[in-house]
């Protein structure tokens, strides 16, 4: 069960050194997580394995993000982004994620695995100022319909910059 965290203003920062890694089956719940993971979210890994991953989702992280790193999943494609994440105690931590598809050794995609560094202070500063402009559509747009809105904003904005979710975030 999701616990309700109330969110803090304060920043865990993580070391260049720091890798967290975490592991879901193919409907986003915890099958893995690293010692960096329990150590940065503050959660024992029996709460959080069976989990959905949206145990340590931020509420200043947009929907439209994870909607967009759901359908690159599911089109079979890795996912790069920067996402904020909450700890147990409410404290916050920024990442850079790497998302790849899981695979037994048929080549079958049984679920998924995250990569996930200290990010440069510039890109998490670019991509905070278009995460709070997301999250202005969506309270605008209404729970139904905020992640395509989101979704749309951001792909249009980039379209409009000449460049490709990809290419953007991995310039930062
Ligand atoms: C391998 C993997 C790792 C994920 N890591 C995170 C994460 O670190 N933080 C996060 O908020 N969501 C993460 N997600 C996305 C969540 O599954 C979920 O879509 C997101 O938290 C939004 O949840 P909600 O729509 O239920 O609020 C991850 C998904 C996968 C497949």
């Amino acid at each position: 069960m999701k616990l309700a965290i109330v969110p803090t203003q304060q920043e865990i920062s993580l070391d260049s050194s720091d890798v967290i890694i975490s592991k879901t089956d193919l409907t986003g719940r915890i099958t893995y997580v690293n010692r960096t993971f329990m150590r940065i979210a503050n959660f024992p890994e029996s709460e959080v394995l069976h989990e959905q991953h949206n145990i340590v989702r931020h509420p200043d992280m947009p929907r439209g993000v994870f909607k967009l790193l759901w359908d690159t999943l599911r089109e079979g494609r890795e996912f790069f982004g920067y996402v904020k994440n909450l700890t147990a105690d409410g404290h916050y931590y920024w990442v850079f994620a790497n998302i790849t598809q899981d695979m037994d050794a048929n080549g079958k995609v049984v679920g998924y695995f995250s990569v996930r560094r200290k990010p440069k202070p510039e890109a998490v500063a670019t991509m905070q100022t278009i995460y709070q402009e997301m999250l202005a559509v969506e309270r605008r747009e209404g729970a139904a319909k905020a992640p395509l809105a989101s979704a749309d904003l951001l792909s249009g904005k980039l379209k409009s910059l000449g460049t490709t979710y990809d290419k953007f975030v991995l310039s930062l």
